[in-house]
């Protein structure tokens, strides 16, 4: 309802505004709605195309600034080019940190004393990752991020990598909220009590909320329980990502910075430690040789057409940043 509220009114303000729209742009707007496949009536195209060239300026001048070392990543105009940010959260951010009672709560991740922590690791060249998908219009992060690590921690107990179900745990999971967003913790919960998650093959993706089909027969991963890691601690997650695998993070991916990002070491100084309302998957870490910056390796849900082949690197180290150690967890199979 809110989502609709928003969307006139947007409307209204920008009709009352009387856009000039830029006819130099005209090719590489067509261009754009024909590689993203879009088609819209009436009005609706003016005010999208008032949008997108907005994005296109805003982009534009965050890679002049970048060129000028403002800035540590790349912006690049994608398939979110003619939502507004605020239609863009609503949409494509479902990790909902306050709406729910947990069933159970899970353990807190003991630190290894003697291990030797690498300087950097990427669980992509170890087998543990299966290829980027894409959420849709479907506040499902969650359950992307939830199969993500549950697909590593299979890996690691079998050596076998399964890509896993998500639309299983959007249909399923029934203290979560499906396509409206969800908590992975939760989702581990269900697996737990589930006896299995489907695979991706025998459950396939469809990006909106269903009846429950699970199907005992083409299951994996009995869970026993999810692991925690100390809440803000990046040396903690660190040590987790290196020793355990690929581990479920949730963010503040809410800036237009996120929506847009291209390439390079993501930092905002706009991103919230707290607000979290991304759901997301840390498999690895490393350092930018040449500058120092280190970052996490942390792969998204938006297709490989978003960001580095559906990666995005985000500052390491930089006290928090976007909250990518505030509620870090794995499951243990
Ligand atoms: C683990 O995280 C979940 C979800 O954020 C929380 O509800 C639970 O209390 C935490 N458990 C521990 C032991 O910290
Ligand atoms: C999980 O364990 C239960 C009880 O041992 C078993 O019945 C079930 O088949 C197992 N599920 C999977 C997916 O292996």
């Amino acid at each position: 309802m809110n989502f609709y509220l928003c969307l006139a009114s947007l409307c209204l303000g920008i009709a009352a505004a009387a856009p000039q729209l830029d006819q130099t742009l005209d090719a590489k707007w067509e261009q754009w709605k024909s590689q993203h496949g879009r088609n819209y009536g009436g009005k609706e195209e003016n005010w999208r195309r008032t949008m997108w060239e907005k994005n296109l300026r805003m982009i534009e001048m965050h890679n002049l600034e970048y060129s000028a070392g403002k800035h540590s990543f790349r912006m690049e105009m994608n398939k979110f080019g003619d939502m507004t940010n605020e239609e863009f959260t609503q949409v494509m951010n479902g990790f909902r940190q306050n709406r729910f009672q947990r069933k159970t709560k899970g353990t807190l991740f003991r630190e290894p004393l003697f291990e030797q922590i690498p300087e950097s690791v990427d669980w992509r060249n170890k087998g543990y990752v299966t290829p980027v998908k894409d959420q849709g219009h479907c506040g499902s992060c969650w359950a992307f991020s939830a199969a993500g690590s549950l697909e590593g921690q299979w890996f690691r107990k079998t050596g076998q990598l399964v890509s896993l179900s998500p639309q299983n745990l959007v249909d399923c999971s029934k203290s979560n909220y499906g396509c409206e967003g969800g908590l992975m913790s939760l989702a581990f919960d269900y697996v737990k009590e589930n006896g299995g998650i489907d695979t991706e093959e025998s459950y396939p993706y469809e990006g909106m909320e269903g009846d429950c089909r699970y199907r005992p027969e083409t299951a994996v991963a009995n869970v026993t329980g999810y692991v925690n890691i100390s809440s803000g601690d990046e040396s903690a997650l660190k040590k987790a990502v290196a020793t355990v695998g690929p581990i479920s993070v949730a963010i503040n991916a809410a800036h237009a910075s996120f929506q847009f990002y291209q390439s390079g070491v993501y930092y905002d100084p706009e991103c919230s430690s707290e607000e979290l309302d991304h759901g997301v998957l840390a498999v690895g870490y490393g350092v930018i040789k040449e500058t120092g910056e280190k970052y996490w390796i942390v792969k998204n849900s938006w297709s490989k057409g978003w960001g580095e082949r559906g990666y995005i690197l985000m500052a390491r180290d930089k006290n928090n940043h976007c909250g990518i150690a505030t509620a870090a967890s794995y499951p243990e199979l």
